[in-house]
C-alpha cells in the first residue's frame, strides 16, 4: 500500500543557523507548513523567537501556530566559550530546552532535540545510542541534562544526536564551508589541526532528509545520523584542499595535547548509524566528497 505523506506542521527554533535552516528548507520543500526563527541573526525566511525569554512580546506565537513538533536547534554550540561561561551555557543549552519542553506540553507538541556525540568520552568512538555516556566538557554535560529532561517529560518526543556538521547556510561558519569561501578567496592560510580528533562528519542537508522520514513516521527515541566517513581534523581538511589545487594553505598536524584546549574533547568520537539504517536500509548519506563535487558543479 502506498504510504500516505501527512503534511506536518513543524516550528523551528534556530532557523537561521546551519542545522535549523536546513530543516526549514527541506521541510518546506516536501510541503510541510513550516516556521523557523531567528534569535539575533535575521533573516527573510525567520521570524524572531528567544528560547530564553519565552513571554517576550516580540517572539512569534507558537501557541497560536499549534504544531505538532517543535523543533529544537537554539543552542550556544562554542564549546570552549561554555567552559569558562558555565551558567551561560546552562542557560543557553539547559534552560532554553527545558522552557520549549514546557512550551510543547501545554500545547500537545511532541519536542526534537538536537544532541552531540560530545556526551560521550571519546574513548572508543563512534558510538551507539545505548553506549554508556561520560560527557567529558562543560557544553557536553549541558547537552546530555537537556536531552535527559526532554526523554523523561515527554515520552514521545524525539533526539537525533549528530557531529561534525557541515554544509550550505547562511553564514557559512561551518569549518568546511569557511575553508572553502578562504581558499576562493585566495586567501593565504596556516592551519594547526588535530591528528587525532576523530569525528563522523555529516552534511546538514542529509540531517534533514533523515529527520524528515523520522518524523512522518511519527518515531521516538535517540537517533544518530552519521555519515560513512570517519575522519579526523587533518583529514578532513587535506580531502577539501584536494579538490583546490590552486590553495594556499598550509596544514600543521599536531595533538589535541598540544593545542590545550580550554574544554577535553572526545578524541575517538562519532556516531554509528546502524539503527536509522536498519530502518532505512534504502537511505543514502552523502560524505565529504559528494558534497565538494556537488559544490564545484
Ligand atoms: N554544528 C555541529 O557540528 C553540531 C554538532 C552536534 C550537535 N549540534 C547541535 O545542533 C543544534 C544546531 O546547531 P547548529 O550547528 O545549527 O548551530 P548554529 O548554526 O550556531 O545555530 C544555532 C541557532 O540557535 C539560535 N539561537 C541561539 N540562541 C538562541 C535563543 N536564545 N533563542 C532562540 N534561538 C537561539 C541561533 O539564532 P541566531 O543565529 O539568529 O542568533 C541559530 O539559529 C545545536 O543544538 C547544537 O548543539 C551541532
Amino acid at each position: 500500500m502506498a504510504r500516505i505523506n501527512l503534511s506536518m506542521k513543524v516550528f523551528i527554533s534556530g532557523a537561521s543557523g546551519l542545522v535549523g535552516g536546513n530543516c526549514f528548507h527541506f521541510f518546506k520543500s516536501v510541503g510541510w507548513q513550516v516556521v523557523g526563527s531567528h534569535h539575533s541573526y535575521a533573516t527573510d525566511y525567520t521570524v524572531p523567537y528567544n528560547t530564553l525569554v519565552p513571554h517576550h512580546p516580540s517572539n512569534f506565537d507558537i501557541r497560536a501556530f499549534n504544531p505538532d513538533y517543535i523543533l529544537h536547534c537554539g543552542a550556544l554550540t562554542w564549546v570552549d566559550y561554555c567552559e569558562d561561561h558555565v551558567e551561560e551555557s546552562f542557560q543557553k543549552t539547559v534552560q532554553s530546552t527545558k522552557n520549549l519542553v514546557e512550551l510543547a506540553q501545554s500545547i500537545g507538541a511532541k519536542l526534537i532535540f538536537i544532541g552531540t556525540d560530545y556526551i560521550f568520552d571519546g574513548k572508543n568512538g563512534p558510538y551507539s545510542e545505548n553506549d554508556p555516556q561520560n560527557a567529558l566538557s562543560v557544553y557536553g554535560q549541558h547537552k546530555l541534562e537537556a536531552e535527559q529532561y526532554v526523554l523523561s517529560k515527554i515520552p514521545k518526543s524525539l533526539v537525533l544526536r549528530i557531529t561534525n556538521v557541515y554544509g550550505k547556510e547562511l553564514r557559512n561558519k561551518n569549518f568546511v564551508m569557511r575553508l572553502i569561501d578562504n581558499i576562493n578567496k585566495g586567501e593565504k592560510m596556516e592551519l594547526k589541526l588535530p591528528y587525532d580528533q576523530y569525528a563522523t562528519p555529516v552534511n546538514a542537508h542529509d540531517i534533514a532528509r533523515a529527520l524528515q522520514l523520522l518524523m512522518r513516521d511519527r518515531k521516538e527515541g535517540v537517533y544518530h545520523i552519521a555519515s560513512t566517513d570517519y575522519l579526523n581534523r587533518v583529514q578532513l581538511a587535506q580531502r577539501i584542499l584536494s579538490y583546490f589545487p590552486q590553495h594556499k594553505v598550509k596544514i600543521e598536524a599536531i595533538s589535541t595535547t598540544e593545542i590545550n584546549p580550554p574544554a577535553a574533547r572526545p578524541l575517538l568520537g562519532g556516531l554509528r548509524t546502524d539503527k536509522f539504517l536498519s530502518e532505512y536500509p534504502t537511505f543514502q548519506f552523502g560524505n565529504v566528497d559528494d558534497f565538494l563535487k556537488q559544490i564545484l558543479s
